[in-house]
């Protein structure tokens, strides 16, 4: 999704734009810009492409030297990639970045044609710097204050007024800003990383509020035009752990740093051997009544809702809805008041998930919001709130996140099967200790299995198709290792229960069709070792991650390479087994010539329906 950064301080404005912009590279973008006050205009520099292209057009035309100024990536919504689609947008007088949907720009362009305006890009952006300007009255802060009135959407925008050449106003409605502070200097970034650099110091901006920057500092009024005081807040994300500290890539990098993860997120969280939860007002007596219980997330943190459901079922006896959020949202879902709605989401802003809650909130759910970035939306709205924490996730690809969401879905099951009391407080130990075995049990894996998915990875290059199979667990498992490896090698994938395969799409099997079963859960690998006796016996080849346990079970010869995994608690399996599919998924797409921190299409954080 599109990044914003803005900048008032003594330093070279373009320089701080340009490097600020950088560390929101992994957001996804297809072109950037920068607008910088210098010798009394606005001067703006944008183009289609990476931040390398926009600095070799700095370095031809020369960057424009000052002290104040807003930039952009564009990750395109509407308009094509294009040098004049690019932000920022300006009217005579205004000059924007924007991050957001203008979901009525056709109306107000429309309005803004019939005053004679002129529009040059296709863009909804366009459309909120003309009004602007065309609302000026002098006042910026009035003018910001009515145009809001008149925009329907989300929006993050960046703002300059030629008149004001000292100073930048920001303002949100549902999309994610913050405003950063350092001597002298003031910021605006649409992610903390963007910042760390030059300060930790940051308030994060409500809906509807308007923040002004100069070098004395920043001032915030409300809707209506009320001084507000707002509470600074320190990250303790560090520059290095937005960096990759000597890996190639991100998530590589990421998925090394999985076993900390694990430990940071769940060591808090136990207190003499059992989940301890009271702190994010999760006790046995507020939960015990829930006899339902509904999972809504998107992508990655919908497949971690998917493992949670035959967690949450096998343990607390609870049925267990799992929706895709953008569906959920639309589909008059039946909540009922006392229900339990749990929104799982890595940066906490991903629209859809947003939406989804706060329906379930209005149809007097209560919310439970599984999180990892700090003060982002879902965790400020939820009713109840437990972080992941697994530091600052880069990568589009999620890995780290989706292992720490797991770790607490786990916590949260175990806590609700001791207020079912369908587990004993012996077994809830017994389970807890396995748990607190698990870093070191991923560092294991990422140990002994990198050189085999490397391996691996090899074979899968040349591969148009695949499917991962696996049953129960294996399967929720499965639908990560599949969108895993499709969203960084571009190699088409799907994941299957494998019972289901004979229903109708055994027929895609030959060959060409390598096929990757998981196989962790003992009880039923004589069932996933028919299946795959089934496809292997229609040519195709088999990857088989499996546990030491199930690999001494399966008959000799029937994978054409073995992945194995250490055995560890059948229930806690997809922790461990995730990993390899993770790996292989990296590598994969190094053996494709991708870049696997910035898959083509993909944004981090998906703030747009
Ligand atoms: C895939 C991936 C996405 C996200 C999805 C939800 O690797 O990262 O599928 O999981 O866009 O994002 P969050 O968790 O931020 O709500």
């Amino acid at each position: 999704m599109c990044g914003i950064v803005g900048y008032v301080g003594p330093k070279d404005c373009s320089e701080v734009l340009v490097s600020a912009l950088s560390k929101l590279e992994y957001r996804g973008y297809d072109s950037a810009g920068i607008a910088v006050f210098s010798d009394n205009e606005i001067k703006t520099v944008k183009t289609k492409g990476k931040l390398k292209d926009l600095e070799d057009k700095l370095s031809i035309i020369g960057s424009p030297e000052g002290n104040v100024g807003i930039g952009h990536t564009r990750w395109a919504t509407h308009g094509e990639p294009s040098d004049v689609n690019s932000h920022p947008h300006s009217g005579a007088r205004v000059t924007i970045v924007h991050n957001g949907i203008i979901e009525n720009y056709i109306e107000l362009k429309e309005f803004l044609v019939s005053k004679g305006r002129e529009f040059l890009s296709d863009t909804d952006t366009e459309v909120v710097a003309q009004l602007l300007d065309y609302s000026y009255n002098g006042n910026p802060l009035e003018t910001i204050d009515n145009v809001m009135a008149e925009l329907k959407g989300s929006f993050a925008l960046g703002i300059m007024f030629r008149d004001f050449p000292d100073r930048i106003f920001a303002v949100r409605r549902e999309s994610p800003l913050i405003v950063g502070v350092g001597e002298g200097e003031c910021f605006i970034a649409s992610d903390v990383p963007a910042i760390l650099q030059y300060t930790r110091d940051y308030y994060l901006l409500d809906h509807d509020e308007i923040a002004t920057l100069t070098r004395e500092g920043v001032s915030f009024v409300d809707e209506h035009l009320e001084p507000l005081e707002k509470e600074l807040k320190t990250a303790d994300w560090d520059m290095e752990s937005a960096e990759k500290g000597g890996y190639p890539h991100f998530m590589i990098k990421e998925i090394n740093e999985q076993p900390n993860a694990i430990r940071t997120t769940i060591m808090p969280r136990i207190k003499n051997g059992l989940p301890c939860l009271d702190e994010y007002g999760i006790t046995i007596d507020k939960i015990k009544d829930f006899n339902s219980v509904t999972i809504v997330a998107c992508g990655t943190a919908m497949h971690a809702g998917m493992v949670g459901k035959y967690v949450i079922e096998d343990l607390a006896r609870v049925p267990v809805n799992v929706d895709i959020a953008s569906e959920f949202r639309y589909r008059n879902p039946i909540i009922n008041k006392g229900d339990l709605v749990i929104i799982v989401s890595q940066s906490g802003e991903t629209a859809d998930s947003l939406a989804a809650m706060r329906l379930a909130k209005k149809k007097g759910a209560t919310t439970l919001a599984i999180v990892n970035a700090k003060g982002s939306s879902i965790a400020r709205e939820a009713d109840m709130l437990i972080y992941t924490l697994a530091g600052p996730e880069i990568a589009v690809a999620s890995t780290k996140a989706y292992i720490t969401q797991l770790s607490v879905i786990y916590l949260f099951a175990f806590e609700l099967a001791l207020a079912k009391e369908t587990i004993s407080e012996a077994e809830c130990k017994r389970l807890v200790s396995a748990l607190m075995k698990m870093p070191e049990a991923v560092q294991y894996v990422i140990d002994h299995c990198e050189e085999d998915c490397k391996f691996v990875a090899t074979k899968l290059v040349a591969a148009e198709s695949l499917l991962y199979i696996g049953r129960g667990l294996d399967y929720a498992l499965s639908m990560e290792g599949s969108l895993k490896l499709k969203e960084v090698s571009y190699i088409h994938s799907e994941s299957y229960a494998a019972g289901e395969l004979k229903h109708g799409t055994i027929s895609l099997i030959d060959e060409n069709m390598p096929v990757i079963a998981v196989a962790t859960q003992t009880d039923i690998i004589p069932k996933t070792i028919s299946n795959i006796v089934e496809v292997k016996s229609r040519g195709a080849s088999i990857i088989l991650v499996c546990t030491d346990a199930c690999a001494r079970g399966l008959k000799e010869g029937i994978a054409d390479y073995v992945i194995e995994i250490p055995h560890t608690d059948e229930l806690l399996m997809p922790i461990t087994a995730v990993v390899p599919l993770q790996i292989l998924a990296y590598y994969t797409a190094i053996n494709r010539g991708n870049d696997p921190d910035k898959p083509r299409n993909l944004a981090k954080s998906v703030t747009v329906e």
